[in-house]
């Protein structure tokens, strides 16, 4: 058997695909466009594994996808395929609608043709599971409860407006064509392989190379914060027991301010990797322009997954982040192969 999983080389899609085979010996076929965010070396350790098989090329492809489908017969697809950073969103949106909207759309269209033609039980245990975020659930007020998956959609960002169009085509799909699809939406991932152009490896990467930390406003933004491994394994859950047509949220229950996730980045590394001059890492965070549209505070609400598939993350936020400061000092050839590429245009442009 084989499941399809897009949007294989970037952060989640990676992981994803490594801890698969920690658990199961199931082949995966990885397609991934490859953009700014893509990145093969995140899938390198696997190189030499049969089980995996990687594809370049674009969900919105139709003709790939449907080619690859007949090719593989997947029994699943998993999407992680998208465009990620609200900061790009915001400069640049037309990738968010070409990848997160048009080609969720095109995908979904490739995925029901090959459906409709499975056998009767193929058809029957077919899933197409869509993973999207908290962020079309909008801005929580400082007092307002968790979101649940019954919340309304009100997408602040391009990104989440993609996202949120994306999930609403995913819906649709269910409701009038009856394919199987399942969404979560969970909060902010941290761990291995994150692009630095996000605050968690950027914090990180920039603290070791002595250089601004860079806080948007006054830093007192919330975000749940999800061990990337647990995220994945939810996934898992999911996909073999989440019920069709159903969303699940996901959340790492770990509501921390931009402050109090750098601060802790430079107490860590304080401890592992002191500066030369024994002044804490701290003295690096800077306060800069805030993000356009800004939004306040994400929480997830996780207890539907938890109480109906029995899911719930097993690292806490101190734990998560010391394995994942550990693994970006052991990786240091990767940071520096990002840190050379379009990483560098990105970060000269907005940070220097
Ligand atoms: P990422 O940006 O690291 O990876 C996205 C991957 O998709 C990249 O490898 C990129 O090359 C690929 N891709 C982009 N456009 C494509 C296309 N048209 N066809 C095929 N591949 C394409 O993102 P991530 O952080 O790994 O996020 C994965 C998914 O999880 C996304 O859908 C994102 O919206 C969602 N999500 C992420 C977070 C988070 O904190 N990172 C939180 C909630 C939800
Ligand atoms: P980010 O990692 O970009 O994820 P998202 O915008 O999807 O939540 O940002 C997390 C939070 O950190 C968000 O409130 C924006 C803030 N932030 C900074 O303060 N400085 C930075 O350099 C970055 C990238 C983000």
């Amino acid at each position: 058997m084989t499941i399809l999983v897009t949007g294989a080389a970037g952060f989640i899609g990676s992981n994803f695909v490594m801890e698969w085979f920690d658990s199961k010996d199931e082949n995966i076929i990885s397609l991934d466009k490859l953009t700014y965010a893509g990145n093969l070396e995140n899938l390198s350790s696997l190189s030499k594994d049969k089980r995996h098989f990687f594809i370049k090329g674009d969900i919105g492809d139709s003709e790939l996808i449907s080619s690859i489908l007949s090719e593989y017969n997947p029994r699943a697809i998993i999407n992680f395929a998208a465009e990620s950073h609200v900061d790009r969103s915001i400069s640049t949106p037309e990738n968010f609608i070409q990848t997160n909207i048009l080609g969720t759309f095109k995908l979904l269209q490739s995925t029901l043709m090959y459906w409709k033609d499975l056998e009767k039980n193929d058809k029957k245990d077919f899933r197409f599971i869509h993973i999207s975020t908290d962020e079309v659930y909008g801005d929580l007020k400082a007092e307002s409860s968790k979101f649940t998956e019954e919340n309304r959609y009100i997408p602040n960002s391009p990104y989440s407006a993609s996202k949120a169009s994306s999930d609403h085509l995913v819906r649709a799909w269910y409701h009038t064509y009856k394919l199987p699809v399942i969404t979560t939406n969970c909060s902010n991932n941290y761990g291995s392989f994150q692009f630095p152009e996000k605050l968690i490896p950027l914090g990180i990467i920039n603290a070791i190379n002595d250089k601004q930390i860079p806080l948007y406003g006054d830093g007192l933004q919330v975000r749940d914060w999800l061990y990337v491994k647990d995220h994945c394994e939810a996934i898992r859950v999911v996909l073999e027991n989440g019920a069709i047509g159903q969303t699940y949220n996901i959340g790492g229950n770990n509501e921390k301010t931009n402050i109090e996730v750098v601060e802790l980045i430079c107490k860590l590394l304080d401890d592992i990797q002191p500066r030369t001059d024994n002044v804490s890492h701290s003295r690096q965070i800077s306060f800069v322009k805030d993000r356009q549209g800004h939004d306040r505070r994400y929480a997830i609400d996780s207890s539907k997954i938890y109480k109906e598939l029995n899911w719930k993350p097993k690292e806490n936020f101190d734990s998560g982040m010391k394995k994942t400061i550990k693994w970006y000092l052991e990786n240091n050839k990767w940071v520096k192969n990002i840190i050379n590429g379009n990483y560098k245009k990105w970060i000269d442009k907005h940070y220097s």
